[in-house]
């Protein structure tokens, strides 16, 4: 890795290069239903996204006439929010979401697509629940979207949790699984790639799960309450079933 890489955390140019491929989580089907919770929430009012990427979800809330200011770790994937319609109006700022301010105060600052768990800390989390409270005015919102942490799915023993095993596109695999430390609270998700000629490419990133009653926890620190619990992005009622939650916290 060169030292823009190292910079880039663990999204350097090698991820970004693949990040916006379509389908999957780019697809309209996965990305209106999110913008259309967020334009509602933000009520008219500016909005901030925590690690904004490539600009997936902030693009297209702009071109709805939602002011969108964004903070990213990454240089490689904030290099393309400007490609995508709406681009243009989205404001970023190259940060670290624990600790950088930008100006202004918004209705809604929102952090999805699990990357809460990307700060592999309990103190950088709360901090990342502390900023996002100090970018609203009062009575604005912050939501995350994650996973429920997988530990149902380990027997005694076990510590790895299979998530993908499939056909690649090119007729090799894709394999993912996630591997566990419960101790810490700490997993690692690994994803390998083979071609069919047999070169593979094997990817993994550092997390810190929570359960959501953590959350709320952290939340109550940085003086903000719940206000909504969903399921996904349907707003269906979160359950004991739920795999991932979308969570609302209000500023007092
Ligand atoms: C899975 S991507 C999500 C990007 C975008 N929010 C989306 O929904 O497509 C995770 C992003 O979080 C960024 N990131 C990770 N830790 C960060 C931090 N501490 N501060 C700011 N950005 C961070 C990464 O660089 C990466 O762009």
């Amino acid at each position: 890795m060169g030292e823009d890489d190292l910079a880039d955390g663990w999204f350097p140019e090698s991820v970004a290069a693949g990040y916006d491929d379509p389908g999957g989580a780019n697809a309209p089907e996965a990305v209106l239903p999110v913008v259309d919770v967020l334009e509602d929430l933000a009520a008219g009012g500016p909005v901030l996204e925590f690690a904004v990427g490539t600009g997936r979800i902030a693009a297209p809330l702009a071109t709805r006439g939602v002011a969108v200011s964004g903070i990213e770790l990454s240089r490689a994937m904030a290099a393309r929010i400007t490609d995508k319609p709406g681009g243009d109006r989205v404001e970023v700022t190259i940060g670290d979401m624990t600790t950088t301010r930008v100006p202004g105060q918004f209705s809604l600052a929102y952090l999805v697509f699990n990357t809460i768990s990307n700060v592999t800390t309990q103190d950088g989390q709360v901090d990342v629940f502390c900023n996002a409270a100090a970018h609203l005015r009062t009575g604005g919102l912050f939501l995350i979207e994650v996973g429920v942490p997988d530990l149902r799915r380990l027997p005694p023993g076990q510590d790895t949790v299979p998530f993908r095993v499939e056909p690649g596109p090119d007729g090799g695999g894709r394999l993912g699984f996630d591997q566990y430390d419960v101790a810490s609270q700490q997993f690692t998700s690994n994803h390998v790639t083979v071609t069919a000629s047999g070169e593979g490419r094997f990817w993994r990133i550092p997390f810190r799960y929570a359960w959501p009653a953590e959350m709320d926890l952290m939340a109550r620190i940085a003086g903000l309450s719940l206000k909504h619990r969903w399921a996904g992005w349907d707003r269906s009622p979160f359950t004991a079933q739920s795999t991932s939650h979308v969570s609302v916290w209000q500023k007092r």
